[in-house]
């Protein structure tokens, strides 16, 4: 069953201009028409490099941003029908874990009413006495002693205030988490910890993630389902593993194709797909597939005019590509300026 499903959904972002008379001057069509489903008690992972949509996304599931049109549906009830109330109690249900846990706590409260805040603002917990017992148990369950209640967000490393962030989302017993780059603030040798404990966390509760990363090495091992986003749209989806042996949309492959691979034979005979240019500004995405400027493979004519819809290729696969089956044939051939083999000069 989905616990959260998205249709459609766009976030288009006013851009104002004029001192005395602002007016609105266009858009940052930051999520453009996303479309996805995330099972009950599994990971979908959400890729995508910087600015193309992710953290608005999340931030739109959660309603806090304005959503342009579309729906998000949280086990099968549209948010936008829900009142005021509903969506508070809605909200203890959806919670969220951002990248930055420095910059995510405040400073000046301690652990202990860090965690009590969302617990009195939904009303868990008859008393004091009882608030501190379920906060002391969750900071267990997320590895932090009890000590750790009088103590302030910079007396922790990067890796406990990412636990102590992972807490506040707990203690409200949400179904679903939204992890914003959990870990990419931390060291690498801290990241598995994190990701390790996300899982724990996950068959202790049944919890449902959708976890954000601009790093697909990241969310590989703890996804069911991978989404790669570019340019506020997603260009393909399919299971972690499927994802990995056999991308087919062109930016997939060249995400991909830039991850070193652990095997010495292999990692030198592969070719590295580059992707020429900048990401195009979001206030004024390509006509088109909006990868035709960057794209290796495109086509006269279709690819600069017609928006590839997102279909199913394979079961579970799905890619917006006009040409996903002829490039997988090998019966389209990128541009060669745009592979570079790894092979090294032979001496
Ligand atoms: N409140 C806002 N008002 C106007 N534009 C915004 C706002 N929030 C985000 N944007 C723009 O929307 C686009 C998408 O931003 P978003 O933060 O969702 O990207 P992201 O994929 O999370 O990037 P990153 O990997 O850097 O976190 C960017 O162009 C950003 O500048
Ligand atoms: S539709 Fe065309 S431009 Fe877009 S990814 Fe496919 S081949 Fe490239
Ligand atoms: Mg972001």
């Amino acid at each position: 069953m989905s616990v959260l499903e998205l249709e459609d959904l766009k976030v288009h972002f006013p851009i104002r201009s004029g001192v005395v008379f602002e007016r609105t001057v266009g858009y940052v069509h930051a999520v453009d028409g996303v479309s996805l489903s995330v099972e009950a008690g599994s990971t979908y992972g959400l890729v995508g490099e910087s600015g193309c949509g992710k953290t608005t996304l999340g931030r739109a599931v959660l309603r806090l941003v304005d959503i342009t049109s579309g729906h998000v549906r949280f086990e099968g009830t549209d948010l936008a029908e829900l009142s005021g109330e509903q969506m508070r109690r809605a909200r203890s249900r959806l919670q969220m874990v951002f990248q930055d846990p420095l910059g995510s706590l405040d400073p000046r409260q301690n652990v202990e009413s860090i965690l009590a805040e969302g617990l009195e603002v939904h009303g868990i917990g008859r008393s004091r006495a009882d608030r501190r017992a379920k906060i002391v148990d969750t900071l267990e369950r997320v590895g932090l002693a009890s000590n750790a209640l009088s103590r302030y967000p910079h007396e922790f490393s990067g890796g406990q205030r990412q636990r102590i962030g992972i807490a506040r989302a707990l203690v409200l017993e949400p179904d679903v988490i939204i992890c914003d780059e959990p870990v990419s603030a931390l060291d690498v040798s801290v990241q598995a910890q994190v990701l390790n404990l996300l899982e724990e966390l996950q068959s202790a509760f049944g919890l449902t993630y959708l976890v954000i990363a601009h790093d697909l090495a990241v969310v590989r091992h703890i996804s069911d389902v991978i989404g790669v986003m570019y340019l506020g749209g997603l260009v393909e989806e399919a299971g972690a593993d499927e994802l990995y042996t056999e991308p087919m949309h062109p930016y997939t492959k060249a995400l991909l194709s830039a991850v070193p691979i652990p095997d010495p034979v292999v990692e030198d005979a592969r070719e590295q797909i580059l992707i020429p240019g900048d990401l195009p500004s979001p206030s004024s995405p390509p006509s088109g597939c909006r990868f035709h400027t960057r794209c290796p493979w495109r086509q006269p004519e279709r690819c600069d005019t017609e928006r590839p819809e997102l279909r199913e290729v394979a079961p579970g696969h799905r890619v917006a590509c006009h040409y996903a089956e002829e490039i997988l044939a090998g019966e389209l051939r990128p541009r060669s300026a745009d592979v570079a083999s790894d092979t090294p000069p032979r001496a």
